[in-house]
């Protein structure tokens, strides 16, 4: 029989990674991918475990692919990503339907786990710590992505131990991949036919290998004729170091747009979140993005009701995006993770919190209407990524991200083109592609 894989993602953009590279390697022992579940041998759910009920998430679409095949023979289930890691053991007393739990730094592992499982019949969790052999291995896995934006993981884990997170646990310490590797990845990626790099990292801008930094990193990815575009996510503000700001100063391909989570515009929540920095250093750090290239914009995440948040905490927040004007973000209910320090202190009542939610919002919802109102009329470069659902327009993305639907033909998927913004929402930006023009806004 055929081996099928189906891989069900959840989570951030290293998941998405991380399920790539895995479909990498279990080709090499004869899997296909599958969109298709009831054709699936193999059954791979990528968890995240970053906030709310994680956990019975996973248990809830496990208990949904048993349904499915229940009348039919069963895949081999395997789980992985952050909930793997947290839940080790505790998967497969729980749910025997679950065969193999993987965790995020043990996926070089992966062949032979499936192999041994099938040869033993016989449960297997794996949730060691060992990032280096993950990399050393996968540096000879070919990255099979070839999507015009295609991302690359540079760094892994967490040093920085917020009391809200979870992922020092589950991703484990902070690992900068070796910088050659990293470029040799780009190229492969570049010749697959990708325009953007996307460079990923939970703490992506405290990348350190021997002396190279992330902003080495850009300058070297640069130099690839074929790459047009180049982003990072997740940075740290402790992290945005003079010689990365710097680069916004000489850069062609690095766009305009740093995601720069703060969290809380209140230093006395930061402190007992343990950011590690206050809103003064935040707001260093954007003057001296914005003096060194006034086209940047920011985006940033945003935990509200955090435990001892009092209503003029939340003001500061609310005062901090009145002033940065954030461009899109990302604004969630403190959600208590366990294992966490933050998880033993006293939640805030439920209908405040979900009032600042509303509120926090509702100022971040209007920043987002009125950037995208303000390029109506202009000219944007977007980059096509692909054609939309209804096989009409064209998908791409404007230089701060933004989606920009417009109109098109198959030939202009992977190209940088100039756009004319006729239309726009809160997320979308609406245009069609402008002939002969040199005008550039963004
Ligand atoms: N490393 C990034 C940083 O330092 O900002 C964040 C990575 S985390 C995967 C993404 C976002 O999830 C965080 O920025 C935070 O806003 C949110 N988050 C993390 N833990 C949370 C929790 N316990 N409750 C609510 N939101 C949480
Ligand atoms: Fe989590 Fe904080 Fe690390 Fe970001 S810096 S991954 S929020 S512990
Ligand atoms: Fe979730 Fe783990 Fe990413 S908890 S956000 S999948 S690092």
């Amino acid at each position: 029989m055929n081996k099928k894989i189906f891989i069900k993602t959840f989570g951030c953009q290293m998941n998405e990674y991380d399920s790539n590279r895995i479909f990498d390697t279990v080709q090499k022992i004869g899997f296909d991918r599958t969109e298709n579940l009831n054709e699936a041998t193999c059954y791979l759910l990528n968890t995240c475990h970053i906030r709310d009920k994680a956990k019975e998430k996973v248990y809830h679409e496990i208990g949904r692919v048993k349904k499915n095949f229940r009348k039919k023979i069963k895949p081999l289930v395997i789980v992985t990503g952050c909930v793997a890691q947290a839940e080790n053991q505790e998967m497969l007393k729980r749910e025997p339907y679950i065969d193999l739990v993987i965790g995020p730094q043990a996926y070089h592992k992966i062949n032979h786990k499936i192999e041994e499982y099938l040869d033993k019949q016989k449960k297997i969790e794996e949730t060691e710590f060992d990032a280096v052999s993950k990399f050393n291995y996968f540096k000879d896995i070919k990255n099979s992505s070839n999507k015009v934006s295609s991302f690359l993981t540079i760094q892994e884990g967490c040093d920085k131990f917020c009391y809200f997170c979870v992922v020092p646990f589950t991703r484990g310490p902070e690992y900068s991949r070796p910088f050659n590797e990293i470029i040799n990845e780009a190229k492969i990626l570049a010749d697959n036919g990708a325009k953007e790099i996307i460079f990923l990292g939970q703490n992506v801008n405290a990348y350190k290998n021997e002396n190279y930094s992330l902003a080495d990193l850009i300058l070297e990815v640069e130099k690839i004729p074929k790459i047009e575009r180049i982003r990072y996510t997740t940075s740290h503000p402790r992290d945005m170091s003079d010689d990365l700001i710097d680069v916004y100063g000489v850069t062609k391909k690095l766009m305009p747009l740093v995601h720069l989570p703060i969290q809380s515009g209140s230093d006395k929540i930061l402190k007992s979140m343990n950011r590690k920095h206050t809103v003064k250093d935040y707001l260093v750090v954007y003057e001296k993005l914005k003096k060194i290239n006034e086209s940047v914009e920011f985006s940033s995440d945003f935990i509200v009701a955090y435990p001892g948040e009092e209503d003029e905490d939340f003001n500061e927040t609310i005062e901090i995006i009145k002033k940065i004007k954030f461009i899109n973000s990302y604004s969630f209910i403190f959600s208590p993770r366990p294992g966490t320090r933050a998880s033993n202190y006293e939640l805030i009542d439920k209908k405040v919190s979900s009032k600042r939610l509303d509120i926090i919002q509702k100022h971040l919802f209007q920043n987002q209407i009125n950037k995208n109102k303000s390029f109506e009329n202009k000219i944007m470069n977007v980059l096509v990524e692909n054609l939309t659902e209804d096989k009409i327009n064209f998908f791409g993305r404007s230089e701060y991200m933004t989606p920009v639907i417009l109109n098109g033909s198959e030939e202009n998927i992977g190209k940088v083109v100039p756009v004319k913004i006729t239309g726009s929402n809160k997320n979308t930006l609406f245009g069609k592609i402008e002939n002969n023009s040199n005008q550039k806004v963004a």
